[in-house]
């Protein structure tokens, strides 16, 4: 099943020059390909959209600071079931737990700053690719 899937390397991810590292782990899965790639700074409108269902955890606030603290890489990947394996590629939300071999568990320590994010789901692949990238989705 061909799937598209959003994917921000997260600010600390640009600082530490780790985009390379990351977005060629992305292209040597077999098959996939990133058909979008653009470094840009958010602004908090969009941050707002992108991390809606949080708003009021304890996290929110900290975490649209961090993500407007500098550019972030923004991609579209698309291959055989891309959306949860970008996910596997990297590794659950806190860095600590995550499996080495993982990106979050290869180069995390703190939960704020790790890394990456990439969609959960169709539904949310759609929404994500449509703000992020609303001339391609
Ligand atoms: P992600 O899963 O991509 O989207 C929500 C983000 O909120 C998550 O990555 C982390 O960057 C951040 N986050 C989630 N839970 C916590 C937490 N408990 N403490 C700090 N940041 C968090």
């Amino acid at each position: 099943m061909t799937q598209r899937t959003l994917v921000l390397l997260k600010p600390d991810a640009v600082r530490r020059g780790l985009v390379g590292e990351i977005v060629g782990r992305i292209e040597r899965k077999a098959g996939w390909r990133i058909t979008a790639l653009e470094l840009r700074t958010l602004d908090r409108a969009t941050l707002e959209q992108h991390y809606a269902e949080h708003v009021g955890r304890p996290f929110y606030e900290p975490l649209v600071e961090f993500m407007q603290s500098g550019p972030i890489v923004a991609l579209v990947a698309e291959g055989e079931r891309v959306i949860e394996g970008i996910r596997t590629l990297a590794g659950p939300t806190d860095p600590i737990a995550a499996a080495p071999g993982s990106i979050r568990g290869d180069f995390g320590t703190i939960t704020r700053e790790n890394l990456i994010h990439a969609s959960d789901s169709e539904e949310s692949a759609e929404r994500e690719l449509k703000l992020f990238f609303p001339g391609i989705a």
